[in-house]
C-alpha cells in the first residue's frame, strides 16, 4: 500500500507519516529531507540558491545516504530547501527516486508537498494534513527549542506564512489538496490523536 501525505510547514505529516510507516512496518521517506539537502550542498559549496541550473546539477549529484545529516532540520535549510524547490529542473531530477522509493514491494509512506499529486497521483491512500498558521508556529517554535534553536514566534510565524505563499504559489507542483485527499485539520488534535484517527482510515481501506 501506498500512502502519500501532504501538507504545509510543521502540519504534523512527518511525524503522522513517521508513525504510521512504523506501525505498518513499511519504509517511509520524507521527501522534504531531499529539497533541504539539495539547499545545504549549495550552500556548503557557497554556491547561489537562486540559479536553476546550478541547482538541478547539485540534485543531480545528491548523496541519498546523507538524508539523516541534523543541519537539514534548522529553520533556515527549511527557508532554503523552499527556494530550490520551486525550480522544475530539481524537482525532475529527484522525481525518479521518489518514484521508485514508493515502488519497492510492500509499498511505502511518503511525506511532502506533491506527493498525492505529482509523485504518487496512482497513491493507495492520501493525507492532506494541515492546521492554522499559528498553531503550526507554535508546533516549529517548540521543535526548534528542542534541537537547541530558540526563536521568537512571530518570527516564526512570518517564516511558515512565507514557505506557505511559496509552495502554493509555485507554477511548478505547487502545494495542494489532491481532490482524492482525505483532509485531516490537527489544530486541535495532538500526535496521538491525529496517528489514531489516521490509523482507523488506513485500517479500514485495506479491509476493502
Ligand atoms: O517540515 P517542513 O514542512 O517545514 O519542511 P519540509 O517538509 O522539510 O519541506 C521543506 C521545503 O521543501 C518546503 O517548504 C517545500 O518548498 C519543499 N518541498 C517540496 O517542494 N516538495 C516536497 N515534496 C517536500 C518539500
Amino acid at each position: 500500500m501506498i500512502i502519500a501525505i501532504d501538507g504545509p510547514a510543521a502540519s504534523g505529516k512527518g511525524t503522522l507519516a513517521r508513525r504510521l510507516a512504523r506501525h505498518l512496518g513499511r519504509p517511509h521517506l520524507d521527501t522534504g529531507l531531499l529539497y533541504r539537502a539539495v539547499a545545504r550542498d549549495l550552500l556548503d559549496r557557497r554556491e547561489p540558491l537562486s540559479d536553476p541550473d546550478i541547482a538541478t546539477r547539485a540534485a543531480g549529484s545528491l548523496d541519498l545516504a546523507g538524508l539523516d545529516d541534523p543541519r537539514l532540520r534548522s529553520r533556515d535549510m527549511g527557508e532554503a530547501a523552499s527556494i530550490v524547490s520551486a525550480f522544475a529542473g530539481v524537482r525532475e531530477t529527484l522525481l525518479g527516486f521518489q518514484r521508485r522509493f514508493a515502488g519497492q514491494e510492500g509499498g511505502a509512506v511518503l511525506d511532502g508537498r506533491d506527493i498525492g499529486t505529482v509523485v504518487c497521483p496512482e497513491a493507495d491512500l492520501k493525507f492532506y494534513v494541515t492546521a492554522t498558521p499559528e498553531e503550526r508556529a507554535r508546533r516549529r517554535q517548540r521543535e526548534l527549542a528542542q534541537s537547541g534553536e530558540p526563536s521568537d514566534f512571530a518570527d516564526v510565524l512570518a517564516d511558515i506564512q512565507r514557505r506557505d505563499a511559496r509552495d502554493q504559489g509555485r507554477p511548478n507542483a505547487p502545494l495542494k489538496m489532491a481532490s482524492d485527499a482525505i483532509l485531516l485539520d490537527t489544530t486541535e488534535l495532538d500526535a496521538e490523536a491525529a496517528f489514531r484517527e489516521a490509523l482507523g482510515i488506513v485500517e479500514s481501506r485495506m479491509r476493502a
